[in-house]
């Protein structure tokens, strides 16, 4: 008996697998700064990060300051740097915390300079700080011809302490596309000023980044020691760009499966419609399975009509439109199902599949903002296939509101040892709210 409504399982395993070969990708020269914002894209980043942290990823790139103090709280230990920009609000919560900002103003270098002064003392390191370069995204960053001016300004403040030069890269094919080229050739202007300023650049010095996914794999030859990858780590990457397979992208494997049951069935006689509008009626006598999630848990209004779902390995279409909470399936040609049945909306079910990049084409998005828009109530529910295979029992750990399952210590090997309990590995038992549940 399954207790909840909806959740999604999330795979430790894949996961893994991801980051080993996110790390290959990058080795053996670059570091990874795993990309965790929007709640690790919506898989969970207190898992996600614990996960990473025990796989040795020691950088992680949140969205603001509230993320990095969850991480914090979760015993992240390595750098954490807020992606976009902190707004002054979160400025001393991010010093207090050893957070890392990225600075994109020479008015940025100005308030941090005040703040450290306020604080008088109390810090006790200096704010590590990233200059941001906008070489073409046009987001977030200083125009690389105003960059060496706010470069400067750094330079000259003795209360802060400049650690990375980044930016960040606009085309999704990366380096098979020029303009990706044309930006990198403005980022690397930005780094000979540095040079010219006898900056250290490299591990060992102040770290260059400028890699997302897309750059990982399609081999750029990019300047820099640190790559910021989010969405190939959770199992994403168009396997084709302009026609070309991306060698690695066929080794990720999708981590996160969203999955809801049977929660009532009934038999319909051909012409009834169903859901509201009356958009679709049954062509024939037919099943209808209705399952408690809706588009309130991510599964997209605009899914109607073109959307599937997994039962007992069989797709079964989504009939009528998505409602807030539940959506309608046509499961006349799955024999035997029954209320109680596993339903999975995207993700595996054994060997078949609905891929989330299927869904994002049916609805014109793209796959991060399906992973993203699982809403709150999904629980996020930790899977280690080892452990499902070893048939073990899981017990069932509440973080917060999101019970999440683990395998036991020795069996899953995610708490297999004494240093871990104790040193870093407390993450993951913090994560989980294991910690408290032992104490
Ligand atoms: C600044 C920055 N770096 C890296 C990434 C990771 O990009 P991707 O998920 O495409 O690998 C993102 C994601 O949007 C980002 O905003």
């Amino acid at each position: 008996m399954i207790s909840e409504r909806a959740w999604a399982d999330i795979d430790l395993a894949a996961l893994r697998q991801n980051l080993a070969v996110l790390r290959e990708l990058a080795a053996p020269d670059r570091d990874v700064m795993l990309v965790v914002k929007a709640d690790a894209y919506g898989h969970g980043m207190q898992l996600v990060a614990t996960i990473a942290q025990r796989c040795g990823i020691r950088s992680f790139g949140v969205r603001d300051s509230s993320e990095a103090l969850e991480l914090r709280s979760v015993g992240i230990s390595g750098q954490i740097l807020v992606l976009g920009t902190a707004i002054e609000s979160e400025l001393q919560h991010c010093l207090e915390m050893g957070i890392e900002l990225a600075i994109h103003s020479t008015d940025r270098v100005k308030s941090l300079r005040q703040l450290v002064r306020r604080m008088n003392g109390r810090l006790r390191s200096k704010p590590r700080v990233h200059l941001n370069v906008d070489t073409g995204m046009g987001r977030l960053g200083l125009p690389a011809d105003r960059a060496p001016q706010v470069l400067d300004a750094i330079l000259h403040a003795p209360e802060l302490q400049l650690v990375g030069i980044m930016t960040h890269l606009a085309r999704p094919e990366g380096g098979f596309h020029p303009f990706t080229l044309e930006q990198s050739e403005r980022f690397q202007r930005v780094l000979k000023v540095a040079e010219s300023r006898s900056l250290k650049l490299g591990s060992d010095g102040v770290r260059v980044h400028i890699g997302n996914s897309a750059a990982l794999f399609t081999g750029m030859s990019l300047k820099g020691d640190l790559v910021r990858p989010g969405i190939a780590a959770y199992g994403f990457m168009p396997k084709r760009i302009l026609g070309g397979m991306i060698p690695g992208s066929e080794r990720l494997a999708p981590v996160m499966s969203l999955r809801g049951q049977i929660a009532f069935m009934k038999d319909v006689p051909k012409g009834t419609s169903i859901s509201y509008a009356q958009e679709w009626t049954a062509p024939n006598k037919t099943r209808i399975a209705t399952v408690p999630i809706g588009y309130y848990d991510g599964i997209p209004w605009r899914l109607k009509g073109k959307g599937f779902a997994l039962v007992r390995g069989q797709r079964a279409p989504i009939v009528g439109r998505v409602t807030m909470d539940y959506v309608m399936l046509d499961i006349g040609s799955i024999p035997g199902a029954k209320v109680g049945d596993v339903v999975t909306l995207f993700g595996r079910d054994g060997d078949a599949e609905i891929p989330v990049s299927e869904i994002a084409e049916a609805v014109d998005t793209i796959p991060y903002e399906i992973t993203c828009m699982v809403g709150t109530r999904v629980k996020r529910v930790p899977i280690d296939r080892d452990v499902e295979r070893d048939h073990q029992i899981l017990p069932r750990i509440a973080v917060g509101d999101s019970p999440l399952v683990l395998g036991s210590e020795s069996e899953s090997g995610l708490l297999s040892s004494a240093d871990e309990r104790e040193g870093d590995g407390n993450a993951l038992a913090q994560a989980t709210g294991a910690a408290s549940a032992s104490q």
